[in-house]
């Protein structure tokens, strides 16, 4: 059956893919993203299917225009993905306060905004799911991802605290943790990336657990497998794996 799905992220990477593959299966997608070009593709591809709700998700006045909207035209929503969010990593010997906070915006208060103008609308929904976009470096800490990881473990804490607050109302709630995936995102990365999954098969494996409404979708299997075997390990020993990760230089 047909779904009202609010996709955020949907102009590039997982987001996009995963858009792609939603709408092929027939459902009805509210889109947004801070740049329109892409969304507006999809629209002219799919334009029985398609909402177009553009806007900066750090911006809680436009996440809270973004839901009138979308109670304006469809009244409820099934399923709302929190897609959206960024990468940066730190240079520990230039710790910048200001980056973290960006960061902690993107991926965590932005999900909140989200999560604001969500509920409402999912409370009047059928079989209502809310899932966010985590991260497999929740498993296991990496270098310089101090701010990244941070903002994924508060979501990941975010959105297992909400499960428990939300199970009541029939409010599911899914947390996909990807490890690599090929997107615009990691292509900037510099270090090795095991295991990383084409774009379309990340999409096609989340799409196809989301009706179960499971309550993770971690992937790909061995890699997470990896990283909760080397989260058990003595902390002095996770130190010296983590150090040989690490790299001795800043890069210019
Ligand atoms: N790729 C991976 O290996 C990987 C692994 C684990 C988790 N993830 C997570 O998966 C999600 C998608 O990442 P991706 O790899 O697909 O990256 P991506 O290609 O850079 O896509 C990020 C998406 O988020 C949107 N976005 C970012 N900031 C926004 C803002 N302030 N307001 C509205 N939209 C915003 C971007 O749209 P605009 O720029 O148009 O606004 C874009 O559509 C992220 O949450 C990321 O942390 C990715």
């Amino acid at each position: 059956m047909s779904r009202r799905i609010w996709l955020t992220g949907a102009s590039s990477g997982i987001g996009a893919a995963l858009a792609e593959e939603l709408l092929r299966q027939g459902h009805r997608l509210a889109l947004s993203a801070r740049r329109a070009g892409p969304l507006q593709a999809l629209a002219t591809r799919f334009p029985e299917q398609v909402l177009l709700a553009p806007g900066d998700l750090t911006d809680a006045e436009q996440v809270r225009a973004i839901g009138a909207r979308i109670t304006e035209h469809w009244g409820a929503l099934d399923q709302a993905i929190l897609n959206a969010g960024t990468c940066e990593y730190v240079e520990v010997r230039d710790f910048q306060a200001a980056m973290v906070e960006r960061v902690l915006r993107s991926n965590l208060l932005s999900a909140a905004y989200c999560i604001e103008a969500a509920l409402p609308l999912l409370r009047a929904g059928r079989q209502p799911h809310l899932v966010a976009m985590g991260s497999a470096v929740t498993l296991w800490p990496l270098p310089r991802a101090e701010a990244y990881g941070a903002s994924k473990a508060a979501l990941r804490y975010l959105c297992e605290s909400l499960r428990i607050d939300l199970a009541g109302e029939g409010i599911a709630v899914t947390l996909v943790s990807p490890g690599f995936v090929d997107t615009p995102l990691t292509q900037k990365n510099d270090f090795p990336m095991p295991l990383r999954w084409p774009v379309d098969k990340a999409a096609r494996h989340i799409a196809s657990r989301l009706p179960a409404r499971p309550y993770e979708i971690a992937f790909p299997t061995l890699f997470i497998t990896g990283l909760r075997l080397l989260a058990l390990l003595p902390k002095g020993l996770q130190l010296a794996l983590g150090k040989r990760l690490a790299r001795a230089e800043p890069r210019p």
